[in-house]
């Protein structure tokens, strides 16, 4: 099975998709992580996607295309994939179509921008696993220490609220006309993201196998 998660930054993509990935045996693929792990690692893809990334704005389609067109060619990927943050512009999902990937559904994760606002500033994750936490809804047993690992909790440099507001904006406007795409080919479900994860995990469940 072939699933795309959308949603606004900060809609709960991630959480849901690693709780799904683990469900159904197959690899969630984010291209927010591919392209942190690359930025961490001062690769030249890094490099480049840093001040896009950094400033709340899309990394360049064809970078990111590429990106995603190699991930899916591994051996993992032969049962099926969650896709978590790709595609995020109308060339991004003509370019999924050109290379022949059937997508079997498309969930939308609906939150209101105000409650992303609060979600993201909270947010802190784990620099080394990357698990991630909330200063006030799920917060680390000591302070700044990840439970799972013992690693440092830091906070994403695209977390801060000016940038969030960015991100929300470029969401709307750019990744949103993705509804019209996916809903006129009858793929689209879309589920409200619930104040509890395990609340929205039964959502998405249930829109799975539908
Ligand atoms: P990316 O990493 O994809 O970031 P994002 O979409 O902005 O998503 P987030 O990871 O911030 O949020 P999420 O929806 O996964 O929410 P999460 O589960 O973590 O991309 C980062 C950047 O990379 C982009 O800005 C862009 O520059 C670039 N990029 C990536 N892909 C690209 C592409 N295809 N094209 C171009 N550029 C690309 O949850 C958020 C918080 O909420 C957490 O603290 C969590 O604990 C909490 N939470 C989750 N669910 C609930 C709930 N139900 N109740 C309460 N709290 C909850």
């Amino acid at each position: 099975m072939n699933l795309i998660l959308l949603g606004a930054p900060g809609a709960g993509k991630g959480t849901q998709a690693e709780i799904i990935c683990d469900a159904l045996g197959i690899p969630a693929i984010s291209t927010g992580n591919i392209l942190r792990d690359a930025v961490k690692h001062q690769t030249p893809l890094g490099l480049e996607a840093k001040q896009y990334m950094d400033s709340g704005d899309l990394v360049p389609d064809s970078i990111v295309i590429n990106i995603l067109k190699e991930r899916i060619q591994k051996d993992d990927c032969k049962n099926g994939f969650i896709l978590d943050g790709f595609p995020r512009t109308v060339p991004q999902a003509e370019a999924l179509d050109q290379m022949g990937v059937v997508i079997d559904r498309v969930i939308e994760i609906l939150v209101e921008d105000d409650v992303i606002l609060t979600r993201l500033s909270g947010r802190r994750i784990c620099e080394d696993c990357g698990a991630s936490y909330h200063l006030e809804y799920n917060p680390p047993k000591q302070a700044g220490v990840c439970d799972r690992c013992g690693g440092k909790l830091i906070q994403r440099a695209d977390d801060v609220p000016e940038t969030i507001r960015e991100r929300l904006h470029v969401y709307h406007e750019q990744t949103e006309p993705l509804k019209n795409y996916y809903y006129d080919s009858g793929k689209l479900i879309v589920v409200e993201g619930q104040e509890k994860v395990e609340d929205t995990s039964a959502l998405v469940r249930k829109a799975v196998e539908a």
